[in-house]
């Protein structure tokens, strides 16, 4: 996915350099969401004239090639609008040409950033084509800028807004986007529009806000049915080329935005994908829906829908709340720290702590989790429960099966979330569909929950963004507070959402007395946790000699366990691949003599999990089936053990109660990946090809 990132200042003056300092570091708040080249559109000198600055690589590399123009910098505007971009490559290779913001035409009397696919764009370009339109780039985006143009081009007599005519634009896309348009023809204004991606907008004033909300205006009913495309021949002038008519239009007046004595007022607007490119600027934010259209211009924030819900769908909101955002700026810089992923590995005796804050009470053995309460006897009666989830999210949820299963003795089953849609699974009215995400805003766990909400099961959101798509559109959930995650490798909020996982099977098993033992055990276990987290993280030093030891420079690691172990060796693995990019594969110990022991002599690395529980003496004989073909593992096993062979290699890490001890595992694992990825010298925030939160399928 992509990042986006604009700025609207009205009666505010501004020289273009802090322009260009505000639209870039927006970008670099959001570099996590994409890197492979960034660029900006701001105003020229002369009315309707926009530069460009493109870079392709980080966007440290865009910062240099603006400060190196001869651009004069000096430059001062009362009002401006400007857009900004950071790109995930998905059509074109990253390239200056495939740089967002990208133009209608040489002159740029259109011009959009993306975040999203537009999968009808190869359609769009053959038709725009034979209409004479050239295109410069490889992108899909390019379709949008072009189609904006050709759509304006082609109304006779009054032209249409500019929220009416990208209102035109949108009907002829398909896919997921989020867009921001700026345009020659509608002078500091700027239209955005979300369907499927992130947007939010920051809004900063002197004075108080009079409201806390904008209204949504609703077209009448003629202008929400979806006329003729744009693309058709011209037709009569009463096709969609002529001009719009808006009689139905029921503007309600955006109240928040008038000052007391009825003048504009001096007010900025921050338009970006992720908070974190806001929170320097303002807290007050207002997250856009699934299609709304927001139009910012003299001074005033307007928000228009799309189209408006299918019939007998969930009623639609009246109006956007600006909210105030919870985090803080310290929580998106990197302290004293090299990079995001180490700042959260060390975060982790913090965060576990914020996870279980005002949830569990450790005195009387109770878990209160107030998202789910409404909702705790549905999940009880449920006939099974599913989990859907990506990545680090997934093994969260293989981590967390087996103690789901044991204290609701409900059937749970995990799934991949593009394997599930692949499958058409079978979802039932009854079934308990629990979608885990950070970044609430992966497409194929978006999709999946979709899937499940149109066949009626309860779809529950275990999240750590809020107001991310997946916390809006599940019917309640819970958010793991684990802070934001900004390296891409997710760490912190592995541990949150394994945490957040165990704390809704502890309340969901509270009326079970057989089981209060267990409970009380893994509530005390909990409460431990911290400690122990922060002792493992002691021994920092030794996972470091490990990666510049024995195994540096090698070209494959195996990580082997069972039981709850098993996912503590997927995520591991996860970790090594995506930071390292030295191959390593996560494998059940029970596994090994159906193949993977093939693979296994003096040369081949592995990691085996053996701390202590009831599968110890099935993963000692996973070691001497090993050990008997000459590999040399490396132990991770508890502090006490003093069943290990001598000599060999081990990593030490504290007791705790079996369904938490993963917990414990997996901190050793993130901060070998981290040490490797150092040594390698590689982008450990920002690995090749990654990004943090994969928002196109
Ligand atoms: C994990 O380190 C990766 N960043 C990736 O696997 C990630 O977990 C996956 O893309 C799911 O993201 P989500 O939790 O935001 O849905």
């Amino acid at each position: 996915m992509c990042g986006i990132f604009g700025y609207c200042s009205f009666l505010q003056e501004k020289d273009r350099k802090t322009v260009c300092d505000i639209l870039v570091n927006g970008l670099a708040r959001q570099e996590y969401r994409g890197y492979d080249s960034a660029g900006i559109g701001i105003d020229g000198d002369k009315p309707g004239e926009m530069y460009f600055f493109k870079e392709v690589g980080k966007v440290a590399g865009l910062r240099k090639k603006i400060a190196e123009s001869d651009v004069d910098t000096s430059k001062t505007f009362i009002s401006q609008v400007s857009i900004a971009h950071t790109r995930w490559a998905t059509h074109g290779p990253p390239s200056v040409v495939n740089c967002h913001p990208l133009k209608s035409d040489p002159d740029a009397h259109f011009i959009v950033v993306h975040n999203g696919i537009v999968t009808n764009a190869v359609a769009l370009r053959l038709v725009l084509q034979k209409r004479g339109y050239k295109f410069e780039s490889e992108t899909d985006t390019e379709a949008a800028a072009i189609l904006t143009k050709y759509i304006y081009d082609s109304q006779t007599g009054k032209k249409p807004t500019f929220t009416e005519l990208v209102k035109q634009v949108l009907h002829e896309l398909e896919g997921s986007f989020a867009f921001v348009f700026k345009s020659s023809h509608y002078p500091n204004e700027v239209v955005t529009a979300r369907r499927g991606s992130p947007l939010l907008i920051g809004v900063k004033t002197e004075k108080k806000l009079k409201v806390d909300f904008v209204d949504v205006e609703f077209a009448g009913p003629e202008s929400d049915a979806k006329s003729n495309s744009a693309l058709a021949p011209p037709t009569s002038p009463s096709g969609l080329l002529a001009p719009p008519s808006n009689p139905g239009m029921l503007r309600s007046q955006s109240r928040a935005f008038m000052s007391e004595d009825g003048l504009p007022q001096p007010i900025e607007f921050f338009i970006a994908s992720d908070a974190a490119a806001i929170i320097e600027h303002t807290k007050r934010v207002l997250y856009l829906e699934d299609d709304d259209i927001a139009h910012i211009s003299g001074g005033e924030l307007h928000i228009h829908r799309l189209r408006r819900n299918e019939e007998g769908g969930a009623p639609q909101a009246q109006h956007r709340t600006i909210e105030t955002l919870e985090i803080e700026l310290a929580e998106i810089m990197k302290g004293k720290f090299d990079h995001f992923m180490q700042k959260e590995i060390y975060e982790q005796p913090e965060s576990v702590v914020n996870t279980m804050r005002g949830r569990v009470n450790f005195d009387q053995a109770r878990i209160t989790l107030g998202g789910l309460r409404a909702y705790l006897n549905i999940i009880r009666r449920g006939r099974r429960i599913v989990f859907c989830a990506c990545g680090t999210s997934y093994h969260s949820a293989i981590a967390t099966r087996a103690i789901f299963e044991e204290l609701t003795e409900i059937p749970v089953s995990v799934e991949l979330a593009s394997d599930f849609l692949d499958r058409k699974t079978p979802i039932f009215r009854d079934d308990v569909c629990v979608f885990v995400s950070q970044s609430g805003e992966t497409a194929d766990t978006i999709l999946a929950l979709r899937y499940c909400l149109e066949r009626g099961a309860l779809c529950v959101g275990v999240v750590n963004t809020v107001g991310s798509t997946i916390s809006r559109e599940t019917h309640c959930g819970v958010h793991i507070n684990a802070g934001p995650e900004i390296g891409v490798a997710s760490t912190k909020a592995y541990t949150s959402q394994y945490i957040a996982l165990l704390m809704v099977a502890l309340q969901l098993s509270e009326d079970r007395i057989s089981l209060t033992e267990r409970r009380n055990q893994i509530i005390q276990g909990l409460h431990a946790l911290p400690g122990q987290i922060k002792r493992v993280l002691d021994g920092d030093k030794g996972f470091q000699e490990l990666a510049t030891g024995v195994l540096a420079n090698q070209r494959s690691l195996l990580l082997m366990g069972r039981g709850y172990q098993y996912a503590t060796c997927l995520e591991g693995a996860l970790k090594i691949k995506e930071i390292s990019y030295m191959h390593s594969e996560g494998i059940l110990a029970g596994e090994l003599k159906h193949g993977p022991l093939a693979l296994i002599d003096e040369n081949m690395p592995v990691i085996i999990v053996m701390t202590q529980d009831s599968l110890y003496p099935k993963v000692q004989s996973a070691y001497a089936q090993i050990t008997a073909r000459k590999a040399a593992p490396i132990i991770i096993c508890n502090e006490e053990d003093e069943g290990i062979p001598k000599g060999c290699q081990t990593i030490r890490v504290p007791s705790t109660v079996d369904c938490l001890q993963g917990l414990l595992n997996i901190i050793p694992l993130q901060l070998l990946s981290y040490h490797l990825a150092v040594k390698n010298g590689f982008d450990v925030d920002f690995p090749r090809n990654l990004a943090k939160s994969v928002t196109t399928e």
